[in-house]
């Protein structure tokens, strides 16, 4: 299959980022790496800036220092100035926060218009196919409109419309917001089965240290918009003091 044939490296690095919304400082000096292969967690609690993070990958906040540099396919893209759609061209994808569907298309269609990125045009078919051999409950629900389906189907759907894209790079938003735990369980296995299959370099923000770090080879905790440690592994994340006062509140 064309998206499993991905040569080159695929990573991403973000280099001393500020970044804000008018007068509210979101981001101070946020540095992180993903590299080739990589599932990292983005850990933090609500409002920390988890978001900010991803939206400035994306090129939907413009930082106001720092470098946001992209390898796609062996090449190093500056991420910074360009457009959104220019971005995504390169096969960066975002599955959002809230999944961000449309609730009136029907799964199908939704999935259809993942696929604009030019380079995932010609492989509609394939990936299509491929998201419905994943997830076998839209493809028995491919007329069904998407708001009608459960939080689980739902985040199954999102992360499918990002696979339309053939991305190399999938940055995932706090995909366990909302959901019951076992579907929470069900959506990270089902992140770390893409990523496999698909062979690619993942960025995930999750407030849900537990589930996080069961997919995560590392991970960043961020703290007030800066980066407050940075775990070598999950083992290392696991037995940090930082994370038990963040989530544990010891
Ligand atoms: N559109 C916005 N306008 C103003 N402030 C915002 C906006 N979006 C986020 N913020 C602020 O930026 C900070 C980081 O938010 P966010 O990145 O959404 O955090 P997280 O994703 O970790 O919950 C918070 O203080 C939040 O209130
Ligand atoms: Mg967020």
């Amino acid at each position: 299959m064309s998206q499993t044939t991905n040569g080159g490296a695929n990573s991403l690095v973000i280099e001393g980022v500020d970044a804000g919304y008018g007068s509210v400082r979101a981001l101070e000096d946020v540095s992180l790496r993903v590299d080739t292969g990589e599932t990292v967690a983005l850990l933090g609690t609500n409002g920390n800036g988890k978001s900010t993070v991803m939206k400035c990958i994306l090129g939907l906040v413009r930082p106001t220092k720092g470098r946001i540099v992209a390898t796609i396919d062996g090449v190093a893209h500056d991420l910074i100035g360009k457009t959104t759609e220019a971005i995504v061209d390169l096969g960066i994808a975002l599955v959002p926060e809230g999944r961000r569907l449309f609730p009136k298309l029907t799964v199908e269609e939704n999935l259809m218009l993942g696929a604009f990125r030019p380079k995932a045009r010609a492989s509609i078919k394939t990936n299509l196919d491929f998201c419905y051999t994943t997830f076998s409950r839209l493809a028995e629900r491919r007329q069904q409109l998407a708001g009608s389906m459960s939080g689980g189907e739902q985040q199954m759907l999102a992360l499918g419309r990002a696979l339309m894209l053939s991305p190399r790079i999938l940055l995932v938003d706090e995909p366990s917001v909302g959901l019951a735990p076992i579907l929470v369980s069900r959506t990270i296995d089902a992140i770390k089965e893409l990523k496999d299959q698909f062979k690619l370099t993942v960025l995930m923000a999750e407030q849900n240290f537990h589930q996080a770090i069961r997919i995560a080879d590392r991970g960043y905790v961020i703290v007030h918009g800066h980066i407050a440690y940075e775990g070598a592994s999950a083992t290392d994340l696991n037995n940090n003091d930082i994370i038990r006062q963040l989530y544990l509140g010891t």
